[in-house]
């Protein structure tokens, strides 16, 4: 028995997947009950009195080619978000499996596993240097644990786990979890995708998103990538319709060879731009240290982080709140243009 059979909630594996109308775009569609007729102002391709095609392959293809990975290897959901939920709901049963997540860190591994009854089991990363503590979750790993949440670079602490300690832990989890590394800032970073290797570790799991580098929060895409086993588990989950044909049809192009030069490009300001707002916050009294940050944002410890929110917000902008164990002064900041940049600046002053 396969490791993704053997994890799996035994009701997903025996699961009879919603059969959803056919896909034969060379017949008139009489089969799924939706009306024949286009509103007005429906500028779509396909029209949007059509169900979109499920898993719909310009968006699967483009994203395993921009990724390098087979499109049977990928899923596309509603953010990476979405494949969190799908995970959780494929290998958690209520009330006994277990996640285990490494804190300060993207809080949606845990609400997921809240809403699926699963537990949370804590390895947090190592203070101050919020470095992976790969001896630590591999000790901390038993028979209940399903999935163990890695996200490189991480929020919102912005370091990114070296390539070779996720394959370390992959391997040291062999047989026994899934590895699931999010990597959603990864195209901020020198460090290469540990997407390719999903071939090679059984048990390596990997989501991307177009949220953030190819600045498509509001398109909601993201991708789950496993083996081909796992994928087909999760689209007995995910609503059969998920992804809107709007979606599709702007999202399609943007993953061209011009629309990916063009994201680099924009990648490339906004590196920079993080380069002088980290140099003029750390000239900055109110901010008693920053943390290096491989992401499109800035953790800072603030001498007042109330009065620094305060501040922020009378100038028209908002900052996020981290403050939490681990980081009992931390605010984030997201990168914005040069001109939002230089009005925090100011307000902070
Ligand atoms: C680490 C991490 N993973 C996933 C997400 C969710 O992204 P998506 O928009 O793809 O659902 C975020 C969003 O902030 C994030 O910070």
């Amino acid at each position: 028995m396969s490791l993704v059979s053997r994890l799996a909630r035994p009701e997903i594996l025996a699961l009879k997947a919603y059969s959803h109308a056919a896909w034969e775009p060379s017949l008139q569609r009489m089969h799924a009950n939706e009306l024949p007729y286009r509103v007005a102002g429906d500028t779509s391709q396909a029209g949007l009195n059509r169900y979109p095609e499920p898993q719909p392959p310009p968006l699967v293809q483009g994203m395993a080619a921009f990724y390098g990975v087979d499109p049977a290897q990928l899923l596309v959901g509603r953010g990476s978000d979405e494949a969190i939920d799908l995970l959780l709901r494929v290998f958690c049963r209520a009330g006994q499996d277990n996640i285990l997540v490494c804190p300060p860190t993207y809080s949606m591994y845990a609400v997921a596993a809240g809403i699926q009854g699963a537990g949370v089991v804590n390895v947090p990363l190592r203070p101050d240097s919020f470095e992976l503590d790969v001896a630590a979750v591999l000790a901390r790993v038993d028979a209940s644990i399903k999935l163990v949440f890695v996200c490189s670079p991480n929020n919102p602490t912005g370091n990114a786990v070296p390539r070779s300690e996720l394959l370390r832990l992959a391997q040291g989890l062999a047989d026994r979890a899934l590895l699931v590394v999010d990597e959603a800032y990864v195209e901020f970073t020198a460090d290469a995708s540990v997407a390719t290797e999903v071939g090679l570790h059984p048990n390596l799991v990997v989501m991307r998103t177009l949220s953030k580098s190819h600045g498509l929060a509001g398109a909601r895409c993201g991708a789950l990538i496993a083996s081909p086993e796992l994928i087909a588990l999760a689209r007995k989950v995910i609503p059969p319709y998920a992804i809107t044909e709007m979606t599709v049809e702007v999202v399609a192009p943007l993953l061209q060879a011009a629309g990916i030069a063009a994201m680099r490009a924009r990648v490339a300001t906004l590196l920079a731009e993080r380069a002088r707002l980290s140099a003029a916050l750390a000239r900055l009294p109110c901010v008693l240290r920053q943390w290096p940050s491989e992401g499109n944002f800035i953790l800072a410890d603030f001498s007042d982080p109330d009065a620094a929110l305060q501040r922020v917000r009378a100038a028209g902008l908002i900052i996020r709140d981290m403050r939490q164990a681990l980081l009992p002064q931390a605010l984030r900041i997201s990168v914005g243009t040069p001109e939002q940049n230089d009005i925090l600046l100011q307000a902070l002053k």
